[in-house]
């Protein structure tokens, strides 16, 4: 299995409820590696960017209303397969629908308050790293 990478945001309800350290924990348990981290608010702009794909969703605005909410961490995980291994980790986007043991069934709020992102994919992993981060700012 290839050691990957993918993109992670720590939404603002977690770090609303000061589980910055939780969430992170649970994703290095998972077997993946923190290789680029920071904590930046986001504006309208990057989140509307950032969440193109919605935009003709009806909960688009509400979902840019609540990622400029307040502060995120936004992070490049690199592990083996590590697009997978961080949606198992992370359960359902619903965290009703979570398995046990998963961040979203542990931690999240509701649908829109479910504290992490995770790619889905490794051509959006890509993508998703590159709107946040320069190669610099990455160090595995
Ligand atoms: P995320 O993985 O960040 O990608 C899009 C987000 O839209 C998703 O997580 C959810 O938090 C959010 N969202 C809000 N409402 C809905 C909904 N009804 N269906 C799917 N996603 C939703």
């Amino acid at each position: 299995m290839a050691v990957t990478r993918t993109f992670s945001i720590i939404k603002p309800d977690a770090t609303r409820r000061n589980l910055t350290g939780a969430v992170t924990k649970m994703l290095e348990e998972a077997g993946l590696r923190v290789v680029a981290s920071k904590r930046i608010h986001m504006t309208r702009e990057q989140a509307e960017g950032f969440y193109a794909v919605h935009s003709e969703r009806p909960f688009f605005g509400e979902l840019c209303d609540f990622m400029t909410s307040g502060p995120v961490v936004v992070q490049v995980l690199e592990g083996e397969d590590a697009v997978k291994r961080n949606r198992d980790v992370m359960g359902a986007t619903n965290p009703a629908n979570a398995d046990e043991g998963t961040i979203r069934k542990t931690l999240a709020e509701s649908i829109e308050a479910n504290t992490v992102h995770g790619s889905d994919s490794d051509e959006n992993a890509k993508i998703e790293i590159d709107y946040f981060f320069k190669p610099e700012e990455i160090v595995g």
